[in-house]
């Protein structure tokens, strides 16, 4: 288990953010379909989850489906959204029961009438409990700010300020993501937390997503703990 450097407050590893990337690249080396990854994928999820708040870790975000990910295959969507489903039916015991609360980021408009339902009950009936989990679907960074600013324009507000468009972000109160992760080798950040991520780490493995293990975690705190953060000024 890793542990944290408590010297200095300002930072003290929080939030951490995972994209979690090559769940096709592990079904293809093994002669499987891409969606035997995703499967494989979503165990992965929960498991790194409740490892990383056994370490103390206040907020975890998964980016589970982003915007674009609906231009992939219809028969892999369907899949992951049959994944995702069976999840957000099982979702309310596991998640009580771990002590989870959870937010989806993202637009839940295109998702049907009873998975809408399901998210927002899980949203609702997990209010209390102590560890964050963020799951972002149908989610895209720039979308969120463009969501954000509208719905300020709909109240008739002209005049904008960070303050205001953070409060109508769908992390609104969170703190932003001390690391950020990604699996599999991919070098980029593809539309995830645009605007909360402008001072996190990063943090790039080679190991694919159905692959991502305790140790993965350990390696990722212990390259946070190795830098120093300056915020734009100096230490
Ligand atoms: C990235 O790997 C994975 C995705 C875009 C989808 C992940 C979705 C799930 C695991 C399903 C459900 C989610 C939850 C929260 C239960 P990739 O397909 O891009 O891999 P590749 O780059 O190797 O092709």
């Amino acid at each position: 288990m890793f542990v944290h450097d408590e010297n200095s407050k300002k930072k003290r590893l929080s939030h951490i953010a995972f994209i979690m990337d090559g769940n096709g690249r592990w079904a293809k080396k093994r002669g499987l379909p891409r969606e035997a990854g995703h499967t494989e994928g979503a165990k992965t999820f929960m498991r790194v989850a409740e490892y990383c708040f056994a370490g103390g870790i206040d907020t975890v975000t998964i980016y589970a489906f982003s915007t674009e990910n609906w231009k992939r295959p219809p028969h892999e969507v369907k899949a992951i959204m049959t994944l995702f489903a069976s999840y957000l039916k099982r979702g309310i015991k596991e998640m009580t029961e771990r002590n989870m609360h959870v937010t989806f980021l993202g637009d839940k408009a295109p998702f049907d009438p009873d998975t809408r339902e399901l998210m927002e009950r899980i949203e609702r009936e997990s209010a209390k409990n102590r560890y964050k989990l963020n799951i972002a679907v149908n989610y895209g960074g720039r979308a969120e700010i463009v969501n954000a600013v509208n719905r300020l324009a709909s109240k008739g507000i002209t005049e904008f300020s960070e303050e205001l468009i953070e409060s109508e972000l769908y992390t609104a109160g969170q703190r932003d993501p001390d690391l950020i992760v990604r699996s599999a080798g991919e070098l980029r950040l593809s539309n995830f937390l645009t605007w909360q991520s402008v001072y996190s780490e990063f943090h790039f493995t080679d190991t694919l997503w159905p692959d991502f293990g305790e140790s993965d975690v350990d390696a990722a705190v212990d390259a946070y703990y190795s830098r120093t953060r300056r915020f734009g000024g100096v230490v």
